[in-house]
């Protein structure tokens, strides 16, 4: 049927006669002459079909866009001035001796690559979106990362295992997608957020060492970097501490950037605290590509005349911080403006500023709406701090910690972006001693910031009681460019840690008894010192290809409201199917008179 690929048709072959395969392209018409550009997974190659072979030509006056092919002919170098530099076969063209449809196409409802398409419209007609050269990269790549991973862990010991789907809800943060039993009225499995539980159990089994790639299901709202179900690289050691498993994980990382991307990442990645991430780059996942800074003036702030700054900095919960934009100054009034919205939508009242005109003219060198708030020593200290130069401004975050943190933080990503301060490249790091708990103000109770099963680190341990908030945990993250791509932990190993946790955020016995009576079991019968992690497949894959979205990595993947416009799932489904199913179908509402 077919000798070679369309697109690895060289100079090499001018000369002999090839038997391609493929979808047309482009026809074109030239004054008697017929042009097909005929594309498959490897590339697209130009036919020629010249009129004096008369049945080959009347077959190729029918063809169209999409159609399949089946051409034999002879490889020719194109005539001089007719080279396509841009295409790999750019140099030759093959004079077809004989042609066969092998099948016709309707109109396709867009052309392959038109960027101008919905999304919509491309989801619904994935197969022909998944024709377009650059996504089929993508997939290939992808291919190429599981493949690499593999390979790594499996030449260092570790068992790939599969882990239920039906199974019943891991507290991973998110809502439960719940499939309905048949057999057992009115009960249901939840899909998994992850295999977390399964994974420790096998840990306890004396498995040593655990992966999976595994399909994870999270009913949550959706960003781009998020879908209800995505793809994990899960993976669970026993007898190693936070550093081994850290170590490990980094060098399988670089593995795999150097195979599949010839990217050679940093031999060290850079370890940095959450609390450390919080105060330099207000976020738990800094992109380190940026290189603007968050300086706490806090201290400086307690007795100015101006509540805005000195109310947050007489809070323990409050901050006061600056950030300063190297060139800031040529910032117009409607550019601070739009940053000021900005900001807003991350709770921030306002965006107080100093632009550094002259620093040698002291005040008289700075313009500033806050400048008469705030005494000469201070402003002295705020230039000394940032490290301010003349035509810099310097753009301040007053308020709660929180807000401040996730303001300024998105707005020193915004700046970066906006002004060109990106720096090529990759910038990995870990993430390390994330606290164990945080406080919900809606819900007026703790809860775990990675999940229950994460150790506190030991000499935090008797902060349980005393102060929650305090305690650190054993969990970390890999981030790369700003993206989590990876999250773990050591685990609780020890039943009565885990009970006390279990107790601190608010599961009382009978419940810890209902959701993780058969973890609590299996911890009291030798559970080893564990701990493991779990990447982000789609996301790894999305940084690696340079895509936005990890839409971009996913064959088929749901829209932003969890939405599958191939298949239109999800669906209406039959009444007996739900009267099997022990649902109640809800009588249409009666119309009120
Ligand atoms: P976590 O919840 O941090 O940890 O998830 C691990 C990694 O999975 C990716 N991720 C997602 N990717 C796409 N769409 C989503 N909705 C989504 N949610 C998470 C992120 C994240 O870093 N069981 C623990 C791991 C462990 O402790 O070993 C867990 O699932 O890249
Ligand atoms: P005002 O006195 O309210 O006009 O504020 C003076 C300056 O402080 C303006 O530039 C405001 O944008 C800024 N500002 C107000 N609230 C905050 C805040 N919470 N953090 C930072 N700047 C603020």
């Amino acid at each position: 049927m077919r000798s070679h690929y369309c697109g690895h048709v060289n100079e090499s072959h001018i000369g002999t006669e090839v038997s391609l395969c493929g979808w047309v392209h482009r026809r074109r018409d030239h004054g008697g002459v017929i042009f097909v550009d005929l594309r498959d997974r490897e590339g697209l190659v130009q036919l020629v079909f010249a009129p004096e072979r008369h049945d080959v030509f009347v077959l190729a006056e029918r063809i169209r866009s999409e159609y399949v092919l089946r051409a034999v002919g002879k490889v020719r170098a194109r005539p001089a001035g007719t080279v396509n530099p841009d295409l790999a076969t750019g140099k030759i063209e093959i004079d077809v001796e004989s042609l066969e449809i092998l099948n016709s196409a309707e109109t396709p409802p867009f052309q392959i690559g038109d960027d101008t398409i919905s999304e919509d419209t491309r989801l619904r007609y994935r197969y022909i979106d998944l024709r377009r050269p650059e996504i089929q990269k993508h997939l290939r790549m992808r291919h190429h990362v599981t493949r690499a991973m593999r390979q790594y862990l499996d030449q260092n010991g570790f068992v790939d295992v599969e882990t239920p789907m039906l199974t019943k809800a891991t507290p991973e943060g998110a809502r439960d997608y719940l499939v309905p039993s048949r057999t057992h009225e009115g009960s249901f499995f939840a899909l998994p957020q992850s295999p977390q539980i399964f994974k420790q159990l096998l840990m306890i089994s004396g498995l040593d060492r655990y992966y999976q790639i595994v399909r994870c299901f999270r009913d949550e709202d959706l960003r781009a970097d998020r879908q209800p179900e995505f793809t994990q690289l899960d993976i669970e050691t026993s007898f190693l501490d936070e550093q081994q498993i850290t170590g490990m994980m980094e060098d399988m990382i670089r593995h795999l950037f150097a195979e599949v991307s010839e990217v050679a990442l940093p031999k060290q990645f850079p370890r940095m605290t959450y609390a450390e991430a919080m105060r330099r780059y207000g976020s738990d996942k800094p992109d380190l590509r940026i290189p603007l800074e968050m300086v706490d003036v806090k201290d400086l702030m307690v007795g100015v005349d101006f509540k805005v700054f000195s109310e947050p900095a007489k809070d323990p919960k409050g901050r006061v911080t600056a950030l300063r934009v190297p060139k800031g100054g040529e910032l117009s009034r409607k550019e601070i403006d739009d940053y000021t919205a900005y900001v807003a939508q991350f709770g921030a009242k306002g965006l107080a500023y100093i632009k550094v005109n002259e620093r040698a003219k002291g005040r008289d060198g700075l313009q500033s709406p806050i400048l008469k708030f705030l005494p000469d020593a201070a402003v002295a200290a705020i230039l000394e701090r940032t490290g301010a130069e003349d035509g810099d401004l310097i753009f301040f975050g007053a308020g709660n910690g929180r807000m401040v943190s996730d303001s300024l933080g998105n707005l020193r990503l915004k700046i970066g972006h906006d002004r060109g301060l990106v720096e090529r490249g990759w910038k990995p790091l870990w993430v390390v001693e994330f606290p164990m708990f945080e406080w919900d103000e809606d819900e007026k109770r703790w809860v775990a910031l990675h999940h229950p099963f994460t150790a506190p680190v030991a000499e935090d341990v008797p902060l349980l009681d005393s102060d929650p908030g305090a305690c650190r945990s054993r969990a970390y993250d890999m981030v790369l460019n700003g993206t989590e791509v990876g999250g773990g932990s050591v685990r609780i190993h020890r039943q009565e840690v885990q009970q006390d946790v279990f107790k601190l955020l608010g599961i009382d016995e009978q419940q810890q008894q209902e959701k993780f009576g058969f973890l609590l079991d299996a911890l009291k019968f030798g559970a080893p010192p564990h701990g493991g992690i779990a990447f982000g497949l789609d996301r790894l894959v999305m940084l690696m290809t340079g895509s936005q979205s990890i839409r971009e990595v996913i064959a088929f993947p749901k829209t932003q409201t969890a939405h599958c416009p191939l298949t239109n799932a999800p669906t209406p489904v039959a009444e007996r199917q739900l009267r099997e199913l022990h649902i109640r179908v809800r009588a249409p509402e009666a119309k009120k008179p």
